[in-house]
């Protein structure tokens, strides 16, 4: 019997199975009822006792023998078929979608380039304000039209505490802590409580900016904005100032530039005027500097703001403003190449 055993092990220790079907029928073969070890422990029972341990720990190598065998290749023969037949290695892959710059990102990026190449800096501030930075600083009279409920978002509970309605607000936090020259622009989210249609929103984006020193003229600011027109729109540009009033500026004006689509002679985009308006301006009020402790005798100043969906809407000839808020797909991919 030890011999029959051992030539058993023998046996199983040379097998090699090509295939599933190959090591099932092993199984079969050695563990099955009627299989080679069943019947190898049916005979064990006659084994004289002297012979039993040497036999039964025969019998448990020769077990182990085929189980590690049957282990093997099963690990072997299932992973190998995994690998040829599950896998198809020429099937395309899934393509991960590229996402693409929003376009007021694009244009806010763009603008703060421009003016950093002339030196301004980039300054940031809360988008829930106190009145003071908002208004009363920037020469509010109590009774002005743009404190009103119609524009301004106020927190009910505290009036004095609400949601900027331009980032002026900004450059009053810079003059609190900088002492001239200051030179800075300031992009940021804000909100006026406007009923929303294709060419007006509740949130939109402003970029404003900032330019404090001594002998600061008008003619400065002219020539800054004419650099930017130049630099956004096309060497072509030109631009032409209106008067306007704001609070906070005096003398006060709104820019436009030359229609790009039609270099001016009149199309619809423009309204058949040649121009378009992008932005207000203006010399600071000194009564603001005066405000912010800034010595009115002694510095002079400019200031500009504009909004950024605005001027995307005349780059990109976007007609409706909502589309900016929707986040369409199909809508956002199309500036995908743009800077
Ligand atoms: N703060 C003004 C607005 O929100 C824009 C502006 C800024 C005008 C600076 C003049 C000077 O409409």
């Amino acid at each position: 019997m030890l011999n029959r055993i051992k030539s058993l092990i023998e046996d199983a220790e040379n097998f090699s199975a090509n295939s599933l079907q190959e090591l099932e029928e092993f199984r079969i073969k050695h563990l099955s009822k009627k299989g080679s070890l069943a019947q190898l422990f049916e005979d064990f029972k006659d084994v004289s006792n002297d012979k039993k341990k040497e036999v039964g720990q025969a019998l448990n190598e020769l077990k182990q023998a085929i189980q590690l065998k049957i282990d093997a290749y099963k690990e072997e023969l299932s992973g190998g078929e995994t690998s040829s037949t599950n896998v198809d290695l020429t099937m395309p892959g899934e393509s991960i979608t590229i996402g693409s710059r929003h376009p007021i990102s694009i244009v806010r990026g763009e603008i703060l380039e421009i003016f950093s190449r002339l030196g301004f800096t980039v300054s940031e501030g809360p988008e829930i304000e106190d009145d003071w930075h908002v208004f009363t600083s920037l020469n509010f009279p109590p009774e002005h039209p743009a404190r009103d409920m119609q524009d301004t978002f106020f927190i009910e509970k505290n009036p004095d505490i609400l949601l900027r309605t331009h980032t002026s607000s900004i450059q009053v936090r810079v003059m609190e802590h900088t002492k001239p020259p200051i030179r800075t622009v300031s992009p940021g989210r804000v909100f006026r409580n406007e009923a929303i249609s294709a060419r007006a929103h509740c949130i939109f984006h402003q970029v404003e900016g900032l330019y404090i020193d001594e002998n600061v003229s008008f003619a400065d600011l002219k020539q800054t904005l004419l650099y930017f027109a130049k630099e956004m729109f096309g060497e072509a540009t030109q631009i032409r100032l209106r008067p306007s009033y704001f609070p906070f500026t005096e003398p006060s004006a709104e820019m436009d530039v030359s229609c790009a689509l039609c270099g001016g002679k009149g199309c619809n985009v423009c309204k058949y005027t040649g121009w378009l308006e992008v932005l207000g301006c203006g010399m600071v009020d000194p009564a603001v500097l005066e405000n912010n402790n800034i010595d009115s005798k002694k510095y002079t100043g400019f200031a500009f703001g504009m909004g950024i969906e605005r001027l995307a809407m005349l780059k990109f000839q976007i007609r409706d403003l909502r589309l900016y808020f929707e986040n369409d797909v199909r809508f956002l991919k199309q500036f995908s190449g743009s800077l």
